[in-house]
């Protein structure tokens, strides 16, 4: 089971934010067992007393506790929005101006319906214009040498929102804005999220794989992502399926005359490990049942069941396993 803590953070503001809920917690978690207290105490020291006891002193319109107990939470929400905003300062950074000394990588999200597409725009100072999707690879920072990864954030249609728990907070991808959020990790490996905007019946199958890699890896990946896609004789058959079908109208695979960016990139689809944004394993079973009705997968989902031959599937799903 992966961890999708935000209790067990991996990158300067997902720590940020981990301090900023445990403080709050404690302050707010004071103030309950306070007033809980002192309610209880009340209940039980004036309770309903037998007819001729003593009333308790009535201290109505007294100034001291009148103004006792207006200073006092405003003292507290004032400090609150203190620490409040300096925890937005650590989240909040400006991509313009990296650390000296790190590299940077910066990369462009757009989230569709529902399916997220990755522009690498920059890395350590050079030009990408690297397309993926689906699954983010990043490289892990090193003692001495910090990777920060700064992301714009777009959208293509509706509201979503990019959320891996574990290395930052939410942030929303609004049609017409750009956000812009940033994270940084020692941790290699694999980082779960969600999309956590309500954007349409596949809200839920809306999945955020984050491949944090060694600086090596994350080299070698971008060199092959770079690369237009192989061109094998023997998936000859089923690339002409594919350019022959509307396919091409969505898809794009560089190297050939499908350009579309409707849906995701293929050029290099057997590099991830899921199909439909993450909702089933990239195997040849899969593709085929994707290719077939991807609504039985993904019900509501953009792409339609073409009505392709038994045939076709076979030639398509051969065509599409070459592309690594
Ligand atoms: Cu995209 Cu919810």
């Amino acid at each position: 089971m992966q961890d999708l803590s935000i209790f067990n953070p991996a990158s300067p503001p997902a720590e940020a934010i981990r301090a900023l809920f445990v403080l709050v917690l404690a302050v707010t978690g004071g103030i309950f067992v306070l007033v809980e207290g002192v309610l209880i105490y009340s209940i039980i020291r004036f309770r309903r007393q037998p007819p001729g006891a003593m009333e308790p002193a009535q201290v109505y319109g007294s100034m001291p506790i009148e103004i006792a107990w207006t200073a006092t939470p405003f003292l507290i929400v004032f400090v609150l929005a203190l620490i409040l905003t300096r925890t937005e300062y650590e989240v909040r950074v400006d991509p313009n101006t990296p650390p000296p000394g790190s590299r940077p990588l910066y990369v462009t999200v757009i989230g569709h319906q529902w399916w997220w597409e990755y522009v690498y725009d920059k890395y350590d100072g050079q030009d990408l214009g690297v397309i993926t999707a689906n699954e983010l690879h990043v490289p892990a920072s090193e003692e001495g040498v910090a990777r920060p990864v700064y992301l714009t954030l777009k959208s293509a249609d509706v509201a979503h929102s990019f959320w891996v728990p574990r290395l930052a907070g939410k942030t929303d991808l609004i049609p017409g804005r750009t956000n812009q959020m940033w994270f940084q990790t020692k941790d290699r490996g694999l980082f779960l999220g969600q999309c956590a905007e309500f954007c349409g019946t596949q809200h839920a199958h809306m999945l955020l794989r984050v491949n944090v890699d060694s600086s090596d890896e994350f080299q070698r990946w971008l060199e092959d992502q770079k690369r237009p896609a192989v061109d094998e004789a023997a998936a000859r058959a089923g690339r002409d399926v594919f350019l022959s079908q509307t396919c091409v109208n969505c898809h794009r695979i560089r190297g050939t005359s499908a350009a579309g960016t409707y849906a995701p990139d293929l050029t290099h689809l057997m590099s991830r490990q899921t199909l439909a944004s993450g909702a089933v394993p990239n195997t040849q079973e899969q593709l085929r049942k994707w290719l077939i009705d991807p609504q039985r997968i993904k019900e509501g989902c953009l792409m339609p069941a073409f009505g392709l031959s038994a045939e076709q599937v076979d030639q398509l799903a051969n065509y599409l396993g070459t592309l690594k």
